[in-house]
C-alpha cells in the first residue's frame, strides 16, 4: 500500500477506531483473560472493552506460531477495516535458543556473531509469528547497582555504537516484507535510561545534554542510522521531564534532528507513570503530554483509549497527531508486509525445524566461548590432565545460566556445567557437590563440599548470582557475592589446593573475597543454553579465553561510577606535581577499578611493539595511519583484542582521558606476529563543544595503544 491509500484508510476510520491502533495490550486479552497476565510489571484493571481490543494495533507477548495464527485470524475476521495485529516481544538475547546476555556479547568485541545472534533470535521469533522484538537495549551502563546493566553492551559509546548496528542488522535484514524470517527492531530505552541515579532501576536521570550527546546518544543514532524500525521510550526523566512526555527529546531531537519517522512506542506503563512523575495530574493530562511528544504506541496502560477521543473533540489535542500515529504504525504494517501476508512467517513446521536446532545451539556454544573473559589465572587453568577435579557451588549443577530476559528459553534446557565437565574429564575424575545455595546454605551441604574437595586435586568453584539478581528491577546496593558463597571460598581456600572460580551473573561485581582467595577466575557472564559446554571447553583448555570486559570491575561499590572514559579533573592522582591529600581520591581505596574496560587474559601470552605513526601531523584531509606489531610469546595459539585509544590533550571543553577509537582481532600461533593498523582521521576526534557543535579543535593528541585501557603504551600527533 501506499501513503495515499493509507491516508483513504485513515479517512474511513472513526476516532475510536484509529485510536484503538495505539493501544498495546498484552496476550492474556486476546485470550479473553483481561485482568492478569505479567511480563514484566503490574497489569491493573485497565477499563478495555471488547471494541478496543477489536480494533488494537499490536500485542505484546504472544508466542507460537499456531496460537499467534489463530489469533490474527480471529481479529481479522472482526476487525472491520482488515487491519492485522502486531505481535511484538521481547527477545533480548534469544528465542528459545538463548546466546549469553548482551553484556557478555559485549565483551566478545565480535560483531559478527552479534549480528548472528540477533539474526537466530530473529528467525525463532518470526516462525512463532513474532513481528518486532524490543531490542537491542543500547543503553550506556556505568553503575553495577543497575541490574540492567547486563542487557546492555557496556561503557563505551563506539563500542556500542558498533553492536548496535549489528543487532539491527542481524535481527531485520535487507527487506522485512521479503525475508519473513526477520523481525523488526525496537531500539530502546530512549533515553539515558543506564544513567539512573545511584544505579536504583526506574530513577531519575539528570544530564547535561552535552554528555547525553558525547556519550549516551551515539548507540541509538547508531541504531536508527542501520535502519531500526521502532524506539521505545525509557521510564526515566530527561532534563526534569519523563521522556514520554518529552518534546524536545521526542519531537526535537529523535523527529527532527534525526529524522526518525518510524513508531515510538512508550516503554510499560510509562504514559500513566506520568502521573506519579509529577507531571501529569491525571490520565488525560497524561495522554495529552503524551501525544504531544510524538509517542505513537501506549503499552499496557490505556491512557490513549480512555482520553484521547474527548481530548480531539474538544479540540485540544489535534486530530492530526492521532492520524500522524496511525500511519506509521500502518506503515510499519505494510513494511512487514502484514497486508498481504498477515501470518508472515508464522509456521508451525518451520517452528518444529528451526526452533532450538542444532545450528542454533552451536551458535550460541560459539558467542558463549567468545563471551568469557579471564580474569585471572595464577597457573591453574587449563585444568592439567591427570587432575582430579571437584566442582563445587551453587551453579555446578544449575540450569539457571540463561540469565534474565530469556523470553522462551528453558533451563532444563541449558547445558550445565556439571555435565558438560563430567564427559570432558572422563569415568571417575570429577566430584560435584553444591557446597551452598545462591543466598543461603546449610552445614551439611558445606561438609560435603569439602569432602569432594578433600579428595581432589584441584578445585573448581562455580559461584554467582541468579538469574532474578539483575535484569529489570534487580538493581543491588552490595554487589559482592551473597555472604554463604563468601564464606565457601574462605572454608575451600583454607585447604591450600589451586581452586579457579567460574563467575555466573550480569554485573560487574565487587570481587573481595573471591579475586584475592582463588587462583583464577572465570567471568561465564550469564551464557545460555549452551553455557555449561563453552565453560567446560575453557576450563579444560579446549577453547582459549578471548573476551575482554566492556565494563569496569569496581574494587567496591563505594567507587562506583567508576569507567575509563572519564575526565581527568584539575587534581589528578598521580600527576607529576599532585600532593599527597589534596588531589581527588578515595582515602581508602585506588581511583582506578580492580579490572579496567578491555581487561581480559588468555591462555597465551601477548607481547607488543612500541606502535608507529604513519606521520606525527594529520590535518582533515590526511588522516594517519597507526601500526604496532603483537607477538605471541605463549605456547598456545590465541586471540588478541589489540586496541587503539586516544586523547585530546586540550579542548574547548574537558576531554575523556582515554576514548576508544578502534580495535583489532589478530588471531596468532604460539611465536607469530601479528600486526595491527589503524587509520585515524580528523572525523574520529570530533566531539560536542559548549555550543553543542560537532567539531574538532587543532591541537596536540595522545595515543594509547595496548590490551585494555590501563596498559597501554603511547604516541602523540598534533591536529593541525
Ligand atoms: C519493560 C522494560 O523496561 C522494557 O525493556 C520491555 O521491553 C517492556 N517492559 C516490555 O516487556
Amino acid at each position: 500500500m501506499d501513503n495515499q491509500q493509507f491516508l483513504g484508510l485513515i479517512g474511513k476510520m472513526t476516532l475510536e477506531e484509529k485510536i484503538a491502533q495505539l493501544v498495546q495490550l498484552a496476550a492474556p486479552f486476546y485470550e479473553g483473560v483481561s485482568d492478569e497476565g505479567q511480563i514484566t510489571g503490574p497489569m491493573e484493571a485497565m477499563g478495555i472493552t471488547d471494541s478496543m481490543v477489536t480494533n488494537s494495533g499490536s500485542i505484546l507477548g504472544y508466542a507460537g506460531a499456531a496460537g499467534a495464527i489463530a489469533v490474527q485470524e480471529a481479529h481479522l475476521k472482526k476487525n472491520p477495516h482488515g487491519i492485522p495485529l502486531l505481535f511484538m516481544a521481547d527477545i533480548v538475547h534469544g528465542f528459545r535458543t538463548i546466546f549469553p546476555v548482551p553484556l557478555a556479547i559485549g565483551c566478545s568485541w565480535d560483531l559478527e556473531l552479534a549480528e548472528k545472534s540477533s539474526e537466530i533470535a530473529a528467525r525463532e521469533a518470526a516462525v512463532s509469528g513474532i513481528h518486532v522484538t524490543f531490542a537491542p537495549m543500547v543503553d550506556l551502563v556505568r553503575d553495577p547497582r543497575w541490574g540492567r546493566v547486563m542487557e546492555s553492551t557496556g561503557e563505551d559509546p563506539y563500542l556500542n555504537s558498533l553492536f548496535a548496528r549489528a543487532f539491527v542488522r542481524g535481527t531485520q535484514g535487507d527487506n522485512l516484507k521479503e525475508e519473513v524470517e526477520r523481525v523488526a527492531a525496537c531500539v530502546k530505552h530512549f533515553a539515558a535510561y543506564g544513567a539512573a541515579e545511584a544505579g536504583r532501576d526506574y530513577n531519575t536521570v539528570d544530564l547535561s545534554e552535552r554528555q547525553m550527546r558525547e556519550y549516551y546518544l551515539p548507540a541509538y543514532k547508531a541504531a536508527l542510522d542501520e535502519g531500526c524500525e521502532m524506539v521505545m521510550t525509557s521510564f526515566n526523566t530527561v532534563d526534569g521531564i519523563p521522556a514520554s512526555a518529552n518534546e524536545k527529546l521526542m519531537r526535537g531531537l529523535l523527529r527532527e534532528e534525526w529524522g526518525f519517522d518510524g513508531v515510538l512506542i512508550s516503554d510499560w506503563g510509562a504514559v500513566k507513570e506520568l502521573i506519579p512523575h509529577g507531571v501529569a495530574e491525571d490520565e488525560r493530562e497524561a495522554a495529552y503530554r503524551a501525544i504531544r511528544a510524538g509517542v505513537d504506541i501506549e503499552m499496557m496502560t490505556a491512557c490513549y483509549v480512555h482520553e484521547l477521543p474527548e481530548l480531539v473533540r474538544s479540540g485540544r489535542v489535534d486530530e492530526a497527531l492521532v492520524d500522524e500515529a496511525v500511519l506509521r504504525i500502518l506503515q510499519l504494517k505494510d513494511k512487514l508486509g502484514l497486508f498481504e501476508n498477515p501470518h508472515r512467517g508464522a509456521n508451525p513446521e518451520r517452528e518444529a525445524e528451526v526452533i532450538f536446532s542444532r545450528e542454533h545451539r552451536d551458535a550460541a556454544y560459539e558467542l558463549a566461548v567468545k563471551s568469557t573473559v579471564l580474569l585471572k589465572n595464577e597457573g591453574v587453568l587449563p585444568l592439567r590432565p591427570e587432575a582430579k577435579a571437584a566442582l563445587i557451588g551453587p551453579f555446578a549443577s544449575s540450569g539457571d545460566i540463561l540469565g534474565p530476559w530469556s523470553w522462551d528459553g528453558r533451563k532444563e534446557d541449558a547445558v550445565k556445567l556439571d555435565r558438560a565437565l563430567a564427559e570432558r574429564l572422563g569415568e571417575g575424575r570429577l566430584t560435584v557437590a553444591e557446597g551452598c545455595g545462591v543466598e543461603s546454605g546449610t552445614e551439611e551441604q558445606l561438609q560435603e563440599a569439602l569432602a569432594a574437595a578433600g579428595g581432589a586435586d584441584v578445585i573448581v568453584l562455580a559461584l554467582g548470582e541468579d538469574s532474578d539478581m539483575s535484569g529489570e528491577a534487580g538493581s543491588r546496593s552490595d554487589i559482592r557475592l551473597p555472604q554463604v558463597q563468601l564464606d565457601l571460598i574462605a572454608r575451600i581456600a583454607e585447604l591450600g589446593k589451586p581452586v579457579a572460580a567460574v563467575l555466573f551473573n550480569g554485573r560487574p561485581l565487587d570481587l573481595h573475597g573471591v579475586y584475592d582467595r582463588v587462583d583464577a577466575v572465570v567471568e561465564a557472564w550469564f551464557p545460555g543454553s549452551e553455557g555449561g559446554a563453552a565453560i567446560a571447553d575453557i576450563l579444560i583448555g579446549a577453547a582459549d579465553p578471548s573476551a575482554r570486559l566492556t565494563m569496569s570491575f569496581p574494587h567496591s561499590v563505594g567507587q562506583v561510577p567508576v569507567y575509563y572514559n572519564h575526565y581527568n579533573t584539575g587534581r589528578p592522582q598521580g600527576a607529576p606535581d599532585a600532593q599527597v591529600r589534596y588531589v581527588s581520591q578515595y582515602l581508602d581505596a585506588p581511583n582506578e577499578p580492580l579490572l579496567p574496560f578491555g581487561f581480559g587474559l588468555s591462555y597465551t601470552t601477548f607481547e607488543y611493539g612500541a606502535p608507529a605513526l604513519s606521520s606525527d601531523e594529520m590535518t582533515a584531509e590526511s588522516p594517519i595511519t597507526i601500526t604496532v606489531d603483537v607477538t605471541n610469546t605463549g605456547a598456545r595459539a590465541g586471540i588478541e583484542t589489540v586496541q587503539l585509544y586516544v586523547r585530546d590533550v586540550a579542548g574547548e571543553v574537558v576531554r575523556p582521558v582515554r576514548e576508544l577509537k578502534g580495535y583489532a582481532k589478530l588471531e596468532l600461533a604460539p611465536g607469530e606476529r601479528g600486526t595491527a593498523v589503524f587509520t585515524l582521521s580528523e572525523e574520529q576526534l570530533r566531539y560536542h563543544h559548549s555550543d553543542l557543535s560537532f567539531k574538532s579543535d587543532p591541537g596536540r593528541f595522545e595515543i594509547f595503544v595496548g590490551p585494555n585501557s590501563r596498559d597501554t603504551s603511547n604516541a602523540s600527533f598534533k591536529l593541525i
